[in-house]
């Protein structure tokens, strides 16, 4: 079988985790894995969660053996705004040389490069070089309620030696790329009320506060005029970028005019004193994520709203500890908050920043790999995205994770017509493999 048919099959089930319409989808996606794995000849097993699915594959454990745990995630990020594909999110297309789906970076694309590179080792030579945990999950994208304590209760990868994962992006195309460094994210939702019920703004507007006012104000706080956040203790922990990382990333292929052509934004902006890759890679964030308030249909309606609510998250960096700052930000917009509206804080997910030696053995063998895949000196990047997973792999399980992605800056994740290089789909089956050799003699 082709391996793109494969991934077709694979990319056609809508796993959102997100969304419980979409439920029973994430479980059939979850099943279609466990029978392709059975099928690469690997033991299976699909774990029951309080949320979504956990598979998990091995082959055959034998000591003296590295043990490697491969991580990757079937669900995706809801498709919409859906009128903005060019094809449907869920009937994956080859246009030219890429794949056109939601998933098909994030992540189907590149776990199954995993599992193919694995199944063609075993295929060729019955056996892998490395004992392996392959673990699968469907809530990566709602922040991993439940995985912790999935490893903690099954402590299936407890002697694994090293992580890798396949969830990141690449420099370029062509250009084997070594992410040393993840943010972290901390999410939570605002609820204003203000009257029980939509007002006819000519009766009673001026004379009650209007909650979507009210809720503008305060997310207008949360930075100064120069981008930099607001919060007091906001950068209180936050590590400080070495030189050797800015002048490493300064000789990256990046300009700040592919960028913008990649966002479709007019112009850089952001904290000052920084380059768009350090802010990115090496700077915290505060992002309205979603806004909602009032009448949102055609043509105008004369109503103060009733409530106004708004999804925020925070990109954290080395050292920031979601757990402390979550109260510190709560308190900040709880004293900017009028009495004149009420306001709930719903907490949502969190999960920290990582960083990990690129030198390390196993960081070596992981670029010997690369190098060997892709003929071309490896380049070393930090990342704005976050997989918080990883900071717990190293306290849960103690080992460090390698990220090898395979995503192109023009690959769409989270967005309309996201897609997946086939090109790329083809060298991470190869990269894959050649880790698990890699990995064996280190
Ligand atoms: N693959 C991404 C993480 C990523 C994106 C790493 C870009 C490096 C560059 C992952 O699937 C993801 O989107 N994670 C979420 C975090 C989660 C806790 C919701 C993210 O970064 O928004
Ligand atoms: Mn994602």
């Amino acid at each position: 079988m082709d391996p793109l048919d494969d991934l077709i099959e694979f990319l056609r089930f809508p796993s959102v985790s997100a969304d419980s319409q979409f439920k029973s989808s994430v479980a059939a996606c979850a099943d279609w894995l466990t029978t392709r794995l059975r099928r690469a000849g690997l033991q299976v097993q699909r774990y029951e969660t309080a949320g979504h699915p956990v598979v998990v594959a091995r082959n055959e454990e034998r000591p003296g053996r590295r043990t490697v745990l491969i991580y990757g995630h079937y669900d995706v990020q809801p498709p919409d705004p859906v009128d903005l594909w060019e094809t449907p999110p869920f009937e994956p297309v080859v246009k030219g040389d890429k794949i056109f789906a939601r998933g098909s970076t994030d992540n189907k694309g590149q776990i199954l490069a995993h599992i193919l590179g694995v199944e063609s080792a075993l295929q060729e030579r019955g056996d892998l070089p490395v004992n392996l945990v392959l673990l699968v999950e469907g809530e990566e994208e709602i922040g991993s309620p439940n995985l912790e304590a999935f490893l903690k209760e099954h402590k299936l990868a407890w002697h694994a030696d090293v992580v890798a994962i396949s969830d990141t992006g690449m420099v370029g195309p062509g250009i084997p790329t070594f992410t040393y460094g993840l943010r972290g994210i901390l999410c939570m939702e605002l609820q204003m009320r203000g009257p029980s019920v939509d007002l006819h703004s000519g009766i009673f507007g001026g004379s009650v506060a209007n909650p979507a006012t009210v809720l503008s104000r305060i997310l207008a706080k949360l930075h100064d005029e120069s981008g930099r956040i607001a919060i007091p203790g906001f950068y209180d922990h936050v590590l400080p970028l070495e030189q050797w990382e800015r002048e490493l990333w300064a000789k990256l292929p990046y300009t700040e005019k592919a960028w913008l052509a990649t966002t479709g934004s007019p112009r850089i902006f952001g904290e000052e004193g920084y380059t768009f890759l350090e802010q990115v890679w090496a700077r915290p964030t505060a992002e309205v994520n979603g806004f909602g308030s009032g009448y949102q249909g055609e043509g105008p309606k004369t109503i103060v709203p009733s409530k106004a609510t708004a999804k925020l998250s925070f990109r954290l960096v080395p050292a920031q500890d979601p757990s402390e700052l979550r109260p510190v930000i709560m308190e900040f917009l709880q004293r900017q908050c009028p009495d004149s509206v009420e306001m709930e804080i719903v907490q949502q997910h969190s999960g920290k920043a990582y960083l990990v030696e690129p030198d390390s053995a196993f960081g070596k063998a992981a670029q010997k790999a690369l190098a060997e895949t892709f003929g071309r000196p490896v380049a070393f990047i930090r990342e704005g995205g976050s997989i918080p997973i990883t900071q717990s792999f190293k306290e849960i399980l103690g080992i460090d994770t390698l990220l090898l992605g395979l995503a192109l800056p023009d690959c769409k994740a989270h967005s309309p017509n996201e897609n997946f290089a086939i090109e790329n789909f083809h060298a991470g089956i190869r990269l894959n493999r050649e880790l698990l050799e890699q990995i064996a003699v280190t």
